[in-house]
């Protein structure tokens, strides 16, 4: 099967995400508050990796340390093979735009723009010209089924019409890591499943790694590998079985490709 002129170019370390004692420590009007208590693992690229937890376990948490977003207290995070919690903030910020792609609840889409401009805005915060960043942004959508929608203002679409808006977004710059916060949340069990099988195809049509946070089980069995998340501290790492089951059901999605 013909791959994605996206893929391939990313550079081979098996390992992708290696975190090793990773401690956060929140200051919340004086009073300590510990949201990593010690968080060590490894993630190889091409992975899909649930983190589960109960409300304030630390799984946004984790997910801000592994974006650069946050820099935890104390321990290292090695993304690609540098450890991001040495980077200055100028570095730090090149590697959220070029090497990760968010799809978080409170970084929604852009109301004011339409879908198309809210796809394309990472791309060219990240250099590509406009015409670029455009046919990029074009062919995401329709891989998420979203092309009709292009010219529609992002507050004019659904909830999952958003979250899949996001997904392209979060694509746009050819991220080899997708971080994502709770996005199946506020929606439906069917718009829910859909942003999942869109993530689910994520590793093998691009090879890219994915980390997605939810306090959903269910939501959480899709991934390849789980790892629940028990008041800052890791509480089990398991793998859940989907891989093999998942990878036939993907070769007929995208043998059905995009409207
Ligand atoms: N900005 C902050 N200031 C103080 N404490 C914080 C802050 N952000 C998070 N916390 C605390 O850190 C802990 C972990 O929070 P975190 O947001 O990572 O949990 P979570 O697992 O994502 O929860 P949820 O499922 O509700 O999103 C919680 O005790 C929370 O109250
Ligand atoms: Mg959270």
């Amino acid at each position: 099967m013909a791959r994605s002129p996206l893929t391939a170019h990313h550079p081979a370390h098996a390992l992708h995400l290696v975190l090793h004692d990773v401690r956060h420590v929140y200051d919340d009007d004086g009073v300590a508050v510990e949201a990593l208590r010690g968080i060590s693992l490894e993630i190889g690229r091409g992975e899909f990796v649930a983190v589960l937890g109960q409300s304030g376990s630390g799984k946004s948490t984790l997910l801000h340390v592994m974006g650069a977003m946050d820099r935890p207290v104390s321990g290292s995070v090695m993304l690609a093979g540098r450890d991001l919690t040495q980077l200055d903030e100028e570095a730090r910020t090149a590697v959220r735009r070029r090497e990760i792609g968010f799809v978080f609840q409170f970084f929604n889409l852009l109301p004011t723009l339409d879908l198309l401009e809210n796809v394309m805005l990472p791309a060219l915060l990240a250099g590509a010209n406009t015409g670029e960043a455009r046919a990029r942004a074009l062919e995401l959508l329709k891989s998420v089924g979203l092309a009709a929608l292009a010219g529609r203002r992002a507050s004019g679409l659904s909830g999952g019409e958003r979250q899949r808006g996001a997904i392209a977004r979060a694509l746009v710059n050819e991220a080899p890591l997708i971080l994502a916060d709770e996005p199946t949340g506020n929606l439906d069990r069917h718009a829910g499943g859909e942003i999942v099988r869109l993530l689910r195809s994520l590793p093998a049509a691009r090879g890219t790694t994915v980390v997605l946070a939810t306090h959903s089980p269910q939501v959480a069995e899709a991934a390849d590998r789980l790892i629940t998340l028990e008041d800052g501290r890791i509480a089990s790492d398991r793998p859940t079985g989907a891989r093999e089951d998942t990878t036939a059901r993907e070769e007929t999605t995208r043998d059905r490709g995009p409207a």
